[in-house]
């Protein structure tokens, strides 16, 4: 049975308080924390760094999904992992190299994926399938929390997962941007297991009711997919 994973996006956090919002935010139930890296170059917007990552890394115990919006990428990627990352993602459009950049973020002890954009074709996988650990579908352009769910993504995450299952390799397929209680299931029926949700998450003031009820989207969705 498939494991649905909620990843909190700490883009919608509030900064002053961080180590405590990441603590709640686990204690209702997230299971990863995705920590959203912007550069003002690769995005039109600034965010946060590996002393962030590391000045949240004791706080908790679930993994660090570093999600790099950032060009270049190599030279960053030693420093997050030393921060305490377990996964870092990329988008290709950022790296020279995809091969050599996946590659780096194992030999760093990391889990290594490559991120999609709404434009951007999955082709990208083609050859580097058995470097990858995690495929992350983007549901927004990147750079700004708060957009709308592009409909459009829905069709990407069914042609990675059926990517991913021709592989039989064991892929997290994650999807990032405007997910939200009501189009969660939608997502999962597509095939994604691993749902980023910031604005969904920080801008409530029940965090565990959020993904309680996320949960139960997901959950009737399984119920179909038995049914069927
Ligand atoms: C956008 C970021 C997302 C963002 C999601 O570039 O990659 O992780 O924080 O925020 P929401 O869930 O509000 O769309
Ligand atoms: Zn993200």
């Amino acid at each position: 049975m498939t494991t649905f994973r909620i990843a909190p996006s700490i883009l919608s956090a509030d900064f002053a308080r961080l180590g405590e919002e990441v603590r709640n935010v686990v204690t209702a139930g997230a299971d990863i924390i995705h920590f959203d890296v912007m550069d003002n170059h690769y995005v039109p917007n600034l965010t946060i760094g590996p002393l962030v990552c590391e000045a949240i890394r004791p706080h908790v115990q679930v993994p660090i999904d570093v999600h790099l919006m950032v060009k270049p990428v190599d030279r960053i990627i030693p420093d997050f992992a030393k921060a305490g990352a377990n996964i870092i993602t990329f988008h290709p459009e950022a790296s020279e190299h995809l091969d050599r950049s996946l590659q780096l973020i194992r030999d760093n002890g990391c889990k290594a994926g490559l991120v999609f954009n709404p434009g951007t074709p999955l082709h990208y996988l083609e050859h580097v399938m058995d470097k990858i650990d995690i495929i992350l579908i983007m549901s927004v352009n990147p750079g700004f929390g708060g957009q709308s769910f592009i409909a459009q993504a829905l069709k990407k995450i069914a042609e990675a997962r059926r990517m991913i299952d021709a592989s039989g390799r064991d892929i997290m397929l994650e999807v990032d941007g405007g997910i939200k209680i009501d189009n969660i299931a939608a997502a999962a029926a597509a095939g994604a297991d691993t749902f980023v949700a910031g604005s969904a998450i920080f801008g409530k003031p029940d965090y565990k009711a959020v993904i309680d009820a996320m949960r139960a989207e997901l959950a009737k969705t399984v119920a179909k997919t038995v049914a069927n």
